[in-house]
């Protein structure tokens, strides 16, 4: 099966999506906050507690876009935390919060492919990456340099998308991704691809159980996953 693309051109996935994100980047918390009505703040709080209990000292964001999730991770009182990213243009609104925020001497962002990205191995504590998997070109190969970085005992926390199967949950999803979610994308972020390209990536994303599988074989530990607004998204949890 063809990946899903967001601009079907002849160019990598990864190259079109980096330049979807760098297209939409101005927009991009907004527009996250308008089309959730604000529920994706809870999720990243909730990710950030159930890898709270070991303490994580250097944290790992990757897929980092705005920083949510690093700023998000500052609540654990890190000694640092990297976000890495393939889009350049969602980094700069990421660094413009992080400054507002004083928090540069703690963050720092910059330029990172999950699937080849050469940070040390065995030097993160956690690593997080939300929204990001389901744009990966080469999923196993991303999660398998992921679990290079990760150390020993160290726990990765993901937090994406789900396709939710329950009524009325699944109606009312249907209903959002198909007229609400691309006139609000379209009309705010001018990308008329984007916001259509979004529920397609989350219908062929391997969700749940079939997303858990994937961690095991590339050799992560204890893979479990909870869903999280009514099925609307999932938390998936795992370790070196
Ligand atoms: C939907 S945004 C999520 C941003 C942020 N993590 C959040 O929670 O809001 C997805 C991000 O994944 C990034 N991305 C996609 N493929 C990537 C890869 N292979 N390596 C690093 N980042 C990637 C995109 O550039 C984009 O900024």
């Amino acid at each position: 099966m063809e990946p899903i693309t967001p601009y079907n051109t002849t160019e990598s996935k990864k190259e079109q999506v980096a330049q979807m994100f760098d297209n939409i980047a101005f927009r991009y918390d907004f527009l996250n906050s308008l089309l959730s009505l604000g529920i994706h703040k809870g999720w990243r709080r909730k990710c950030i507690k159930r890898i709270a209990s070991k303490n994580p000292k250097y944290i790992l964001d990757v897929a980092t876009g705005t920083a949510d999730f690093a700023i998000e991770a500052i609540t654990l009182s890190p000694v640092s935390v990297i976000g890495i990213d393939i889009s350049e243009g969602m980094m700069k609104f990421g660094r413009e919060k992080i400054t507002k925020l004083s928090l540069d001497k703690k963050i720092t962002l910059k330029y990172g492919d999950a699937e080849t990205c050469d940070l040390p191995s065995n030097s993160m504590d956690a690593i997080t990456i939300g929204f990001g998997v389901r744009n990966f070109e080469n999923l196993e190969k991303g999660l398998t340099n992921i679990l290079r970085i990760l150390k020993p005992g160290g726990q990765l926390c993901i937090l994406e998308f789900s396709s939710p199967r329950k009524f009325p949950v699944k109606q009312f999803y249907n209903f959002h991704f198909k007229y609400i979610t691309p006139t609000l994308g379209k009309l705010f972020s001018k990308d008329t691809r984007a916001y259509t390209y979004l529920p397609e990536s989350i219908k062929a994303f391997p969700d749940n159980e079939r997303f858990t599988a994937i961690l095991q074989k590339v050799g992560y530990k204890n893979a479990s996953f909870s869903p999280v607004g009514m099925g609307l998204a999932s938390i998936y949890l795992a370790e070196k």
